[in-house]
């Protein structure tokens, strides 16, 4: 279960904390609106089924991608409590495929801007990228 590996990384995370990223956060989920993603000089955004994650190793903390964002899903990983999402942001940014240029949105998108507990709704499935 995706909790259960999540509270492993973190139990034993080792993460090297000179390095800074930005990070997508489940507010992202069903709203992935994918207004972040032409911003980024380096290209490091990855598209899942119904979110987008960013790469921890890729990003270069320019923060210009934040302002984009409408749900205000993109955070600093400065940010206490965001570990969990640090992880998956780092792990499904392996799998994903890239994703440069913006595409629709789902049409409800809205109606799920601010929803409590949005990681159930989580897919792992990959989107199609770009
Ligand atoms: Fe891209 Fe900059 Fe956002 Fe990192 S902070 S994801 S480099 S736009
Ligand atoms: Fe998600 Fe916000 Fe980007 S909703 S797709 S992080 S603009």
């Amino acid at each position: 279960m995706i909790a259960d590996t999540m509270n492993e990384f973190i139990t034993a995370i080792c993460w090297n904390e000179a390095q800074m990223t930005y990070i997508v956060n489940d507010n992202c989920i069903r709203c992935k609106t994918m207004d972040c993603v032409e911003v980024c000089p380096v290209d490091c955004f990855y598209e899942g089924e119904n979110m987008l994650v960013i790469h921890p190793d890729e990003c270069i903390d320019c923060s210009v991608c934040e302002p984009e964002c409408p749900v205000d899903a993109i955070k600093p990983d400065t940010e206490s409590g965001l570990e969990k999402w640090l992880w998956l942001n780092a792990e499904y940014a392996k799998i994903w495929p890239n994703i440069r240029v913006k595409k629709a949105p789902p049409p409800d998108w809205k109606a799920w801007d601010g929803k409590p507990d949005k990681l159930q709704y989580f897919s792992p499935k990959p989107g199609t990228g770009n």
